[in-house]
């Protein structure tokens, strides 16, 4: 089958699916699906302190913005109210504010930027510049990070930088855009800066957690985080930096940015296997074989928005494996039936941790995202 043909056959399962998935589940902001396939629900705003399945769940945006996906693609209105009903859920996260932690980018970009993007939503604006206020509060200017998470039990943290804030930092480059006060991107830039510099490794992986002496700002050493362990390459991680510096370079300018993601492609090209099915970590034992379906689309959607940046001659170099990594999720790990909510199977949230090959809110996010992209009918979110 042609690409082209392939494309336009996997948005029609995908609208098909997504639009008795969310009438089912419209009153939910869901991360995984249960043992029935039915999915869970993190809008429980009575576990709000939880930080596993409360209401401040670092996932919870991509419900909303799988809605909003949709919506521009289909026109159909219901998908405004349910991803207006998530994001004023979100929005109570921000009376707490104990709960709220460095991912309120990938909480507040997918729901109330795109909101305000595609509507004009006066509302939605008001809680994403709060957002965004917020993250641009993380920062620490002795090392130029922003700091992930919170305090966590016996670990002192006040040094953690994470890959994955390469994502949240498009809500500060959305913020200088929006308001016209450069602090906000000047912070996203530092941050991309330390990262560029201490995080990616010479032969173009990236470790997933940096440290910092948060008083001096020197760098200390990396951590394994969810990765196999210290000097792995932990493959999601991996799609956070690739499709990260692109963002950088997109919403900046500056050309290293662009060469960074190249360099972070090319190490994950080079990794990815024979089967197009991506493991948890590029440097994992061959056994167990886990799978990252997740940081399978995240790295695909990287690949397919760096082609944009570059000469028509070079796209395919990117734009090949992309196709080979989602054709492998659509013809083997996506579930099309009604036995499952979710569309894609076999994620996992970090390498070490006991629960493996199960469905994450924000796979089929990436997964429906990139399909877009290939379409050339996604909007611009990140
Ligand atoms: N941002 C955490 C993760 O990718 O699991």
């Amino acid at each position: 089958m042609n690409d082209q043909r392939w494309i336009a056959e996997t948005i029609e399962k995908i609208r098909e699916k997504i639009s008795w998935v969310s009438e089912k589940n419209k009153d939910k902001i869901p991360y995984t699906t249960n043992e029935d396939g039915s999915y869970d629900d993190r809008s429980d705003a009575a576990k709000k302190w939880s930080i596993d399945d409360g209401l401040n769940w670092w996932t919870n945006g991509f419900w909303g913005g799988i809605m909003w996906l949709l919506y521009q693609d289909t026109k159909d209105k219901r998908y405004i109210d349910i991803a207006r009903s998530c994001e004023k859920k979100l929005e109570r996260t921000f009376a707490d504010f104990y709960g709220l932690h460095h991912d309120v980018g990938f909480m507040f970009v997918p729901t109330a930027v795109a909101d305000y993007r595609i509507t004009g939503n006066t509302e939605a604006r008001k809680a994403a510049l709060h957002a965004a206020n917020l993250l641009a509060g993380r920062f620490n200017p002795q090392g130029n990070y922003i700091r992930a998470w919170n305090d966590l039990p016996g670990q002192d943290t006040r040094g953690w930088a994470i890959i994955d804030c390469m994502f949240n930092i498009s809500l500060l480059y959305w913020a200088s855009k929006e308001t016209g006060d450069p602090r906000y991107r000047h912070i996203a830039m530092r941050h991309a800066d330390s990262v560029m510099e201490y995080f990616v490794r010479k032969d173009g992986s990236s470790i997933h957690i940096g440290e910092f002496n948060p008083e001096t700002g020197v760098f200390v050493r990396s951590h394994g985080g969810q990765g196999c362990g210290e000097g792995s390459a932990w493959t999601r991680g991996q799609g956070w930096a690739l499709y990260g510096f692109v963002n950088s370079y997109t919403n900046s300018g500056k050309e290293e940015y662009l060469d960074t993601a190249k360099k972070v492609a090319h190490y994950c090209i080079a990794s990815i296997p024979e089967s197009g099915i991506i493991p948890v970590d590029f440097r994992q034992p061959v056994e167990p074989a886990l799978e990252d379906s997740c940081g399978a689309c995240v790295i695909a959607g990287g690949l397919i928005e760096l082609a944009k940046y570059v000469p028509d001659v070079e796209k395919p170099i990117y734009l090949r494996p992309a196709v080979k990594i989602l054709k492998a999720i659509t013809e083997t790990r996506a579930d099309w039936s009604r036995n499952c909510d979710a569309i894609v199977q076999n994620c996992s949230a970090a390498y070490h941790d006991s629960r493996h090959h199960f469905t994450m809110v924000y796979a089929d996010y990436f997964y429906i995202e990139a399909i877009y992209k290939l379409n050339n009918t996604g909007i611009l979110m990140w």
